[in-house]
């Protein structure tokens, strides 16, 4: 399936078509206190929390967006309970073996940021499967960041220039923004217009610090898993509302 393009979206206010954010970044916060509220384990916010991720990208798709790049695990999580971490591998795991039906049958392309290296290799083969597979895919893309840190990336980025140079193969005065952006996870994707964080924090936390440097922040105090369509069209509404100057006038 293909999906169709909507001329409007339903809820209060009109989107304009021709200024649909190209690239949103999402941090999927708010999963445990969603479970906690419920009585339920922590690792049950994150179940629903994809479930959540599943139908905004669709709806996403169906506005025109190119990219979502969704927050899934970063380079500080190893840092929690280690039954929530293996929780959250084994849905990672889980998701990705679902693929064709998850992605390709509705024209997904699947990416990641961050370093998977430290992942089992078992994950490591569900996502270079996945990414194989959906390489096609036309409608949107999902780039999941996995292991990704901001500081990380941009630490990586900074290592394989110092190689270069170390090598002869690059002169230091030569580098430029572009010659690094393009050695970040994000090298392939369009600049991030819109950061999207829900569950009342409002902070980065060490999400697309590099790539947040224009994005547009839209706020809320809804936890992930009850994220819906209606709430994404009030960040890109209010997205439409900005007036970015691009450090212009
Ligand atoms: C933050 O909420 C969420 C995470 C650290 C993990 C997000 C992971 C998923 C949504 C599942 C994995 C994704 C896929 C696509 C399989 P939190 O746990 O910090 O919530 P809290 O602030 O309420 O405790």
């Amino acid at each position: 399936m293909i999906f169709k393009r909507r001329s409007f979206a339903r809820g209060a206010g009109r989107l304009d078509m021709s200024n649909i954010p190209k690239h949103i970044g999402i941090i999927m916060d708010g999963n445990g206190r969603w479970a906690s509220r419920r009585g339920l384990p922590r690792s049950a916010g994150h179940r629903r929390g994809a479930q959540t991720l599943e139908k905004i990208v669709e709806y996403c798709a169906s506005l025109g967006v190119e990219v979502v790049t969704a927050y899934a695990f970063s380079t500080e999580n190893w840092s929690r309970p280690k039954d929530e971490v293996d929780a959250i591998m084994k849905l990672l795991y889980d998701y990705l073996s679902d693929a064709e039906r998850r992605f390709r049958d509705n024209n997904t392309r699947f990416t990641v940021s961050g370093d998977v290296s430290k992942f089992s290799p078992k994950l490591r083969t569900a996502i270079e499967n996945t990414v194989d597979i959906t390489k096609d895919g036309k409608s949107i893309t999902l780039n999941l960041a996995l292991n990704y840190g901001g500081r990380d990336e941009i630490v990586r980025a900074a290592r394989s220039l110092a190689q270069d140079a170390a090598q002869g193969r690059l002169a230091p005065d030569s580098l430029d923004e572009n010659m690094f952006a393009s050695r970040l996870d994000t090298a392939s994707l369009p600049e991030v217009d819109l950061i999207i964080r829900p569950s009342g924090e409002q902070r980065l936390s060490n999400f697309l610090l590099w790539q947040a440097a224009y994005a547009e922040f839209w706020y809320s105090d809804i936890c992930w898993p009850d994220f819906t369509e209606n709430d994404m069209k009030s960040a890109i509404l209010a997205y439409q509302s900005r007036n970015r100057r691009f450090g212009g006038v």
